[in-house]
């Protein structure tokens, strides 16, 4: 009898053994991982399947981003992603996708993975490519007609591509 006990007790602790989520410590699953594994380097060679237009992207804008990014991209009172152009070097620099952003296909990255705020993660990749376009055009950077999807968005070249330079200081211990 007592050794039934402890068989059942056995038992049933390996049961929760398997069912416990995973914690520090434990080996990650595949899709845990390529849940996360969603990061798009410059050259948009990770990008998903999809398009999407500025003209679905506005939709999209007006319901979802405007609230805090303001009607046009620059009202705010969050962040400003229009706009800006030329004020870099000045004592007041503005800096949004227009003026700063280097790569196109970090916008898409960006708000993928952090946008909207309170819902960071709930936009399908054609949402993602509307507002990439809608915000591209918003800044005079693409036409009011374009449609992005993989191939086109790494080919779009945005404003401040040259104005990173590599930084001379030697590394910090
Ligand atoms: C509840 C308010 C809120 C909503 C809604 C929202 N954002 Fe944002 N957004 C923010 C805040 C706050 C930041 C700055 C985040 C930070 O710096 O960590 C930001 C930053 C950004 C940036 C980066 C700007 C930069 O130059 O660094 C982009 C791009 C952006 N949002 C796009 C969007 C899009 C597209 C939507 C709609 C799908 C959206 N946001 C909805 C609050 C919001």
């Amino acid at each position: 009898m007592a050794c039934g006990i402890a068989i059942a007790l056995l038992a049933s602790g390996a049961t929760r053994a398997q069912a416990a989520p995973r914690g520090l410590g434990s080996v990650p699953h595949a899709a845990d991982i390529a849940a996360l594994d969603i990061a798009i380097g410059p050259r948009g060679d990770e990008l998903p399947p999809g398009a999407g237009s500025v003209a679905e992207g506005a939709a999209i804008y007006a319901g979802r981003c405007a609230a805090c990014h303001g009607a046009n991209g620059h009202e705010g009172p969050d962040m400003k992603l229009v706009g800006g152009q030329g004020t870099l070097a000045s004592a007041a620099p503005v800096l949004t996708i227009g003026s700063y952003w280097p790569y196109a296909t970090t916008l898409f990255d960006y708000i993928r993975r952090a946008m909207p705020f309170t819902a960071p993660g709930s936009l399908e990749a054609d949402d993602v490519y509307a507002l990439t376009a809608f915000l591209l055009h918003a800044n005079g950077i693409v036409a009011a007609d374009t449609v992005l999807d993989r191939a086109r968005l790494p080919t779009v070249r945005m404003p401040n591509r040259d104005g990173f330079v590599p930084d001379p200081r030697p590394d910090v211990p």
